[in-house]
């Protein structure tokens, strides 16, 4: 099994790119297609797992500042969660701030997704903000 993590760089990848991004993490709650985009993926930088051709996990970072990421839209295809894609998004994430001399990242984890980000050392800061009326969000961030 071949694992390689970019961004996407094609029609065809980019597609494969949004739609598991929508099927994750809007669908489930009933939201229209192209609700799972917003301006800043002009501006974002791109990161998909792939396994063998197919986009299996996928995030995006935006560079707030000078010194300070924050990660958005971290989603792994349904049937293949907790297999380890999600973790090597996130230190692919990592290693690439380091490299843009981030000190720090920051992300809103979805209630559910709170113990995947302290098992990567993201430290619990406060409730953020409730998406769709009903998940919860909480403010994470680690210094790198
Ligand atoms: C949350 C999500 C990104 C995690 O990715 P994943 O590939 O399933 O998680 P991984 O297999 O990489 O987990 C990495 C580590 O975190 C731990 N972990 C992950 N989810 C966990 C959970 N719910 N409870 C406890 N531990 C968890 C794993 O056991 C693993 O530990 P290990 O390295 O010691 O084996 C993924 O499950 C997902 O897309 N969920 C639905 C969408 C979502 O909630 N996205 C996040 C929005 S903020």
């Amino acid at each position: 099994m071949e694992i390689v993590i970019r961004a996407p760089k094609n029609v065809v990848e980019w597609e494969q790119y949004y739609d598991l991004r929508y099927r994750v993490l809007r669908q489930p709650w009933k939201q229209p297609r192209g609700s799972e985009r917003n301006d800043g993926d002009a501006t974002g930088v791109h990161f998909a797992l792939f396994e063998n051709d197919k986009i299996a996990a996928i995030a995006r970072l935006d560079l707030n500042s000078e010194n300070i990421g924050q990660v958005r839209f971290m989603a792994v295809e349904i049937e293949i969660q907790r297999k380890g894609y999600g973790k090597q998004v996130m230190l692919a994430i990592e290693s690439y701030c380091k490299t843009q001399n981030s000190s720090e990242i920051v992300l809103h984890a979805r209630e559910i997704a709170i113990p995947f980000y302290q098992n990567l050392n993201y430290v619990l800061v406060e409730k953020s903000h409730l998406l769709f009326n009903e998940i919860q969000h909480f403010l994470m961030t680690k210094k790198i």
